[in-house]
């Protein structure tokens, strides 16, 4: 084997036709042209998305403080005004009146280059030379703009916005002056509940799963007769009409999420934000992705409601991107359901005696998202004897198919003992039973799909009830007695 890996620089585009050619992820709605921000999962990446929760579950839930939940989609209209997103969870539009393209204002600047910014910044300055206030402001902008891009905060500014706007051409058709008035877009989907769609029948699919554990807060608490501090964990579809999906599975416009809330008294919320900060990273390690590739992504500048917040970061072939965030949210959510609903959310502290709201710390992780991290890190082109290989090079825990069973030959019979073999492990384990072609092209149609052994049936089985079983990653293979292959496939997950 020559050189360890080669990642292509188009490497979003491989994923993507090799998720398609492979059965890892197709367009939804392919037939009729797609359905943009919606993707289906096929057979191998239904597998690997399940493993994925799977191990999340296991990861978060099996543990004496966390309790699990599974909440409707569809909620009360209430908690969507209480959680804020009625009002605020909107993304600031413009729309090209030439090309019909739409873009959000807050990131427009990503899409234009650094020469043409440069020049209307310049532009705009010497239109408001006249004006000290406000080039001043702009200057305050350009200098502490902490770690937001100063274009894109210029272009939000009520003031000078409008006019910088003016100076840009469409990034997508290129022609000037082109952009309507920005407005308020609410990435919440509506829908009605019943036969008659007005406005007091209006419901939200949800777009976060979070609000479903802290209306349900008091409900598990008293039923599973948790203590503070305790942790209530979802997986779930969550919906957001993102105005501009991209990249793949990164922003679609449903999408799954892995969330966990731990409720705590007030005065333990820091040490247990830095708990979950260091388990939650440490997760995506023990699941094999390359450490190098992780980092925090400490906010500078919080929300409103927040104490304290990070994002998990994975570099991307198009950059670093958080696959999940961990939030002090501290009293926020809770009050507000409080003050929404009318009903006591306060937990009885037995030793103190006291009353009070719980801080919460929140662990927010994209099912769909962490999917694409996994699978991209996995994916390897290395050369061996002369020839290219692709190999997806998973975590055996999250590898959708756990062994492929070979017979050598399809004679002498091998294939009665591979299917025997392949009767006896599919109690337990996916796996796969393949004799066409020779060994050789099974092995690499095996490679990419990801699956970590492949045994193989052959002529001293005959003699010995022994089996090869190849190593997808070292390509070393040894010899395993029939009896022992169930063993020896639990020994390697559970590594
Ligand atoms: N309850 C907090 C919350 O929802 P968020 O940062 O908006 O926080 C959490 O979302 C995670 O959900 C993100 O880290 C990401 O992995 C995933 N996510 C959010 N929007 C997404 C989208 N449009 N497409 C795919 N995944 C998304």
């Amino acid at each position: 084997m020559s050189e360890k890996k080669n990642k292509p620089t188009d490497a979003v585009a491989n994923i993507v036709s090799l998720s398609k050619r492979r059965g890892f992820v197709f367009q939804s709605s392919e037939i009729y042209g797609g359905l943009n921000g919606c993707w289906d999962y096929g057979p191998l990446g239904v597998e690997l998305l399940k493993n994925i929760k799977e191990e999340w579950w296991k990861f978060m839930t099996y543990r004496d403080n966390v309790e699990g939940l599974d909440a409707s989609i569809l909620m009360h209209p209430k908690v969507w005004e209480a959680s804020g997103h009625v009002e605020n969870f909107t993304d600031p539009m413009i729309d090209c009146k030439q090309c019909k393209a739409r873009f959000r204002l807050d990131v427009l600047g990503d899409s234009i280059s650094e020469k043409k910014k440069e020049k209307a910044l310049s532009e705009l300055k010497n239109d408001f030379k006249d004006n000290p206030e406000i080039l001043s402001r702009i200057e305050e902008k350009i200098n502490n703009h902490g770690e937001d891009d100063p274009f894109n905060l210029l272009l939000e500014d009520e003031q000078v916005g409008k006019v910088l706007l003016s100076k840009l051409n469409c990034p997508q058709c290129g022609n000037a002056n082109t952009f309507t008035e920005a407005r308020k877009f609410n990435l919440m989907f509506k829908t009605f509940v019943g036969p008659v769609e007005d406005s007091g029948s209006v419901v939200y699919l949800r777009p976060e799963t979070a609000q479903g554990i802290f209306v349900n807060f008091l409900n598990v608490q008293s039923s599973a007769r948790q203590k503070l501090p305790f942790g209530i964990a979802q997986i779930g579809k969550a919906f957001r009409n993102e105005i501009n999906t991209k990249n793949f599975l990164f922003r679609t416009r449903e999408f799954e999420q892995m969330e966990m809330q731990f409720f705590v008294k007030p005065s333990e919320a820091k040490s247990w934000y830095d708990y979950w900060k260091v388990a939650r990273l440490d997760w995506y390690k023990s699941l094999g992705m390359t450490a190098s590739k992780l980092r925090y992504h400490d906010h500078i500048k919080l929300a409103h409601y927040a104490a304290a917040a990070t994002d998990i970061e994975y570099e991307f072939p198009f950059g670093w991107g958080e696959i999940e965030g961990i939030h002090n949210r501290t009293d926020y959510d809770l009050s507000r359901h409080e003050q929404f609903s009318g009903k006591s959310l306060k937990y009885f502290d037995d030793e103190t005696k006291e009353k009070y709201i719980p801080y919460i710390i929140e662990t927010s992780a994209g099912a769909s998202r962490s999917f694409m991290a996994f699978l991209i890190d996995a994916y390897y082109e290395e050369e061996v004897n002369g020839e290219m290989r692709s190999v997806l090079r998973f975590h055996p825990r999250l590898a959708p198919i756990k062994a492929a069973i070979f017979p050598l030959v399809n004679k002498d019979g091998m294939p009665e003992i591979a299917r025997e073999i392949e009767k006896d492990l599919r109690r337990n384990f996916k796996v796969f039973y393949d004799d066409k072609g020779a060994v050789g092209r099974r092995y690499r149609r095996q490679d990419e799909a990801g699956t970590p052994f492949c045994i193989t049936v052959d002529t001293q089985t005959l003699e010995d009830k022994t089996v090869t079983v190849r190593d997808r990653d070292t390509m070393q293979q040894e010899r395993i007695a029939i009896d022992q292959l169930s063993r020896y496939l639990s020994d390697k997950l559970l590594s």
